[in-house]
């Protein structure tokens, strides 16, 4: 696939300074504020994948997508241009607007992000015992949780359809499971979804998602923000079914949600992944508590649509 990864969102929001500290405590590392307040943080692998601008409402303004080469570029251009939309071309980067979620995409020139391999973690089970006289590692953790990489964004569209193609016969996105007349999960790199476009009334961005080792830093990172601000919690801890990974929700102060992984399918050979076709709510998750209305239906949803439309 001539895409790789994620590179970065930029977030509108109202309030940039506290939502900038929001993701500082949730354990991104600012590296630099522009002069109209922009701020940018990087994760620990991914370098700078979250900009935070000035918006009147919450909403994902700009996303930035890895490719190898300039020839990838000329085609996935060409690509988006046969969809009849038009694209500009900068230097190492190419850019269009998709008008379904109303958000700028870029595709750029960038490195693959390499990353070190995690500690190793033995659980013990039944009848495979591989951690013999030693505590977990889990549990002697102290330093703060730090995200390793951006894993993906879930944003509305008020044309599915047209999004859905725009991602994948405009920018090259592969499916790797389809929830029958809402929405498709889409990758751009090995993981199982970077990209999940969903139909809703108005454009929005509901959730963006960030990698942490295993489960441990799932519940270190979620709990170390609660201790902050328990009426951050949104939903977790639990495991999704689609894309399997672990997940812990919390609500930045802007009304987004943001989500801790880990152990998320890895697709590497396209043959061999069958997507499937979900519906409803059934291939949501497998384990952890009922998912609360606000994370479903996030209650500035219909405010934001009296000021779209009056
Ligand atoms: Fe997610």
């Amino acid at each position: 696939m001539p895409l790789h990864g994620m590179s970065s969102l930029t977030f509108g929001v109202p309030n940039i300074a506290e939502v900038a500290n929001y993701y500082e405590e949730f354990g991104l590392s600012t590296t630099r504020t522009d002069a109209d307040g922009t701020t940018h943080l990087a994760t620990v692998e991914g370098g700078e994948q979250l900009h935070i601008a000035r918006a009147d409402r919450r909403r994902l303004l700009a996303m930035s997508v890895a490719a190898d080469d300039q020839d990838d570029l000329d085609r996935i251009a060409s690509r988006l241009e046969r969809l009849e939309l038009t694209v500009s071309r900068g230097e190492g980067s190419i850019t269009a607007r998709d008008p379904g979620t109303d958000v700028v995409v870029s595709v750029e020139i960038r490195p693959r992000i390499v990353q070190a391999p995690a500690e190793p973690v033995d659980y013990n089970a039944p009848g495979r015992n591989p951690r013999l006289n030693l505590r977990a590692p889990g549990i002697d953790r102290t330093g703060p949780v730090r995200p390793r990489k951006l894993g993906h964004v879930v944003i509305g569209s008020t044309d599915q359809p047209g999004s859905q193609r725009f991602f994948t016969d405009g920018l090259g996105f592969k499916i790797s499971d389809i929830v029958k007349d809402q929405a498709a999960f889409m990758r751009c790199s090995t993981d199982h979804h970077n990209v999940l476009i969903q139909a809703a009334p108005i454009t929005m961005l509901h959730h963006t998602s960030w990698q942490v080792d295993d489960v441990d830093e799932v519940g270190r990172g979620a709990t170390a923000m609660l201790e902050q601000d328990p009426g951050r919690h949104a939903w977790g801890l639990g495991r999704h079914h689609i894309g399997s990974n672990f997940f812990w929700y919390l609500k930045d102060p802007a009304g987004n949600f943001s989500e801790y992984y880990s152990d998320m399918d890895c697709i590497v050979d396209d043959e061999l992944w069958e997507p499937g076709v979900w519906e409803g709510a059934k291939g949501l998750y497998s384990w952890g508590p009922k998912p609360p209305d606000f994370f479903l239906n996030p209650v500035d949803l219909a405010e934001h649509m009296i000021n779209a439309h009056g």
